[in-house]
């Protein structure tokens, strides 16, 4: 497929120098890469996830690729995994938005969520190359559909669902634009991507998923992404190798409070919010896990 991609934001950090020491799995994660590659000699694996990371890392100059964060399964560590596998036996689709190499999708997949109703989406359409590299296969995981999450002709803004969409379900493997699926997806998965936007397109992102989602009760929007070490909503600074850095976050709080009330309408979603703190690649975050569920 091939669409004209251009993106409206920048990744929010410059592009520091690579550092194979900032390699981390756990112990876990290098036995899904052991089963996913098949490579099992761990020297080995690491030698490839490093090459890939490089050639990703010239793709788009993310911390979460420097760091290795991006090999690192966020949707299995949410606290609404078993609702979110449970939803997949009944049918729903889920989609991972800003999808990167495809970690959390493989693992979904591994898990049980039937791949055929799996969607993942990355403005970089490199990623899903690099992904069946990473992983070592030779397909998508359900399908990849390239796209900017600003572009309306792509994903735009509409009111969430109140009732069950007419007409049949799109084919997932040939669909060209998220907006084909208003009101049909039983899962939505975005993490480490709000972060990157400003307070304005953080609303445009969140309305525009909300429109996407099922209204069926239990469908979900889940994630985790970068809040103020303080947990005030605002604008964050690091200073990172020497260069300063500002990306806006929500506070718990101020999330909740968006997405039921302003996204939907108060009571018609359950948000709730976990945070842990991590350190990306020298670099400490403290992380929101979130989930809004359709009531
Ligand atoms: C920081 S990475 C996080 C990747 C992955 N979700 C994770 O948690 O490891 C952000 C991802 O969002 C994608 N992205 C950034 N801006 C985007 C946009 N406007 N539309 C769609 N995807 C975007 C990037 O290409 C990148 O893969």
């Amino acid at each position: 497929m091939s669409r004209n991609i251009e993106p409206l934001v920048k990744p929010v950090i410059p592009p520091f120098p690579l550092d194979d020491s900032l390699y981390y799995l756990e112990s876990e994660e290098i036995a899904f890469f052991r089963r996913q590659t098949n490579i099992q000699d761990e020297v080995a694996l690491k030698t490839h996830i490093i090459d890939i990371q490089k050639e990703a890392y010239k793709v788009a100059p993310y911390a979460c690729i420097r760091s290795f964060d991006f090999l690192h399964p966020n949707l299995s560590k949410l606290h609404v995994y078993d609702h979110i596998l449970k939803r997949g036996a009944e049918g729903a689709i889920l989609l991972d938005i800003g999808s990167c190499l495809g970690a959390d999708v493989r693992k979904a997949v591994e898990d049980g969520f039937p791949a055929h109703n799996i969607i993942a989406s990355d403005i970089k359409e490199a990623f899903s190359e690099l992904g069946r590299k990473l992983f070592k296969a030779s397909s998508e995981p359900g399908c990849f559909i390239p796209g900017d999450v600003f572009d309306p002709a792509f994903l735009s803004i509409s009111r969430p669902a109140s009732s069950v969409p007419e007409g049949a379900m799109p084919d997932i493997q040939t669909l060209q634009s998220l907006n084909d699926l208003r009101g049909r997806v039983g899962v939505i998965h975005a993490s480490k991507l709000f972060h990157l936007f400003d307070e304005e397109k953080q609303l445009q992102l969140a309305r525009a998923l909300g429109g996407l989602l099922s209204c069926e009760p239990g469908s979900i929007i889940c994630g985790t992404h970068a809040i103020a070490l303080t947990s005030e909503k605002g604008i964050v600074r690091h200073t990172v190798l020497g260069v300063d850095i500002t990306y806006f976050c929500h506070s718990p709080e101020s999330w909740d409070c968006l997405w039921d009330g302003v996204v939907f309408e108060k009571g018609q979603v359950k948000v709730e919010t976990r945070t842990s703190t991590i350190d990306m690649g020298g670099i400490p975050f403290r992380l929101l896990h979130w989930s809004v569920t359709r009531l």
